[in-house]
């Protein structure tokens, strides 16, 4: 992203992916751990969650069914 003023944006976005082909190995708690202490460190985090579990929703203190438009949307339906 260039700021207008000779430098490259240091705000620019970083995409962390936490991943490994096993099961309940704490991906998601890590996840939402790591987000926690980067908010807590002034940075602004958007955690996605596409996994149809929807475990980081879960533990985000957050009920999938009641929410109205999800990740599930965009991909699913036109
Ligand atoms: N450091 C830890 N100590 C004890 N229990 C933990 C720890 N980290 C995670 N857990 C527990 O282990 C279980 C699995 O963690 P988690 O859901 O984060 O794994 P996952 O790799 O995302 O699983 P999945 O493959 O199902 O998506 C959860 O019940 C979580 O609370
Ligand atoms: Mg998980």
């Amino acid at each position: 992203m260039y700021n207008g003023a000779g430098k490259q944006n240091l705000l620019m976005s970083r995409i962390i992916a936490v991943f490994n082909q096993a099961g309940g190995v704490a991906k998601t708690t890590l996840t939402q751990n790591l987000g926690y202490h980067l908010a807590q460190l002034g940075h602004r985090v958007l955690l996605i969650d596409i996994d149809p579990q929807a475990s980081l929703t879960i533990f985000m203190g957050l009920v999938p069914r009641e929410l109205e438009q999800t990740v599930h949307n965009a991909i699913v339906e036109e």
